[in-house]
């Protein structure tokens, strides 16, 4: 094949359909829809999934990550501690209702950026991904160098634009911020269009140092718990992309 060609098979492998790997969109249409998540997963499985440290509890923070605001959280939380476990989840809500909670435009399906922590659960239930943990010592917190070594800022932001179109909006930003979502796109939205550039992004010397800081909401140096969860599934989605995207620097 001549280099001119060799472009081209490169820039096709580089598509964005290509980009998620999950299974849970079974007719390779790019929705999930409801029949998709019953065939492929109970709530169980996903509360299960989605309890990244094991402790059968799900927190707050996660709560605002999947779904950009706390309100199923205090609506769950019977007993008014920190945390829901399994059983007052699946109390108060049926795998219909989960679903539903990020069918954020009400049309009835899952897009690409609704469906992108049910694609990160459906992986980690069916073990696609993460192929390689973050946590590199095991000590169930993250740190600043564990994250700086598997992943760079410009992925993140690549694994984040799930419709490619370099722009992040509240959607997209959401599935790593949660909490911090506006307060992030306060801070980068120089034009006041309401989504995050890619150039804005590295405006204000943002970069892995500042988001890190960002996640850590307690200050305590580590990503720990339900700060983590967001940084866990752009890791998956980060090791599912197709091309070093080193080139959103250009942007
Ligand atoms: C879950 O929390 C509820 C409310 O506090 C409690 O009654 C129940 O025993 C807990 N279930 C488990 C399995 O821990």
């Amino acid at each position: 094949m001549t280099p001119f060609l060799l472009l081209f098979v490169a820039l096709a492998t580089a598509s964005p359909v290509k980009r998620q790997t999950s299974g849970l969109d079974a007719d390779g249409d790019g929705l999930v829809s409801q029949d998709e998540l019953m065939n492929a997963m109970t709530l169980q499985q996903a509360l299960t999934a989605l309890d990244s440290d094991g402790d059968g509890f799900i927190y707050l923070p996660q709560i605002i990550e999947l779904w950009g605001v706390g309100d199923k959280f205090y609506e769950l939380n019977t007993d008014g501690d920190n945390h829901l476990n399994f059983t007052e989840i699946e109390n108060g809500m049926t795998l219909m209702d989960f679903y539903n909670q990020f069918d954020f435009n009400g049309d009835g399906t899952l897009d690409q950026a609704e469906a992108y922590q049910l694609h990160y659960i459906y992986d980690v239930i069916n073990m696609v991904t993460p192929v390689e943990v973050l946590d590199d010592n095991g000590d169930g917190l993250l740190s600043n160098l564990e994250v700086q070594s598997h992943m760079t800022y410009n992925e993140i932001l690549t694994a984040l634009d799930v419709d490619e179109s370099h722009r992040l909006d509240f959607a997209e930003l959401s599935v790593l911020l949660g909490s911090q979502t506006q307060d992030f796109i306060n801070a980068q939205d120089d034009n006041n269009d309401g989504v995050v550039s890619f150039g804005e992004a590295h405006h204000h010397h943002a970069n892995l140092d500042t988001l890190f800081d960002r996640l850590d909401l307690d200050n305590s140096g580590y990503i720990e718990d339900a700060e983590s969860a967001g940084i866990n599934a752009v890791w998956a989605a980060v090791q599912a992309l197709p091309v070093d995207p080193a080139d959103v620097n250009n942007v």
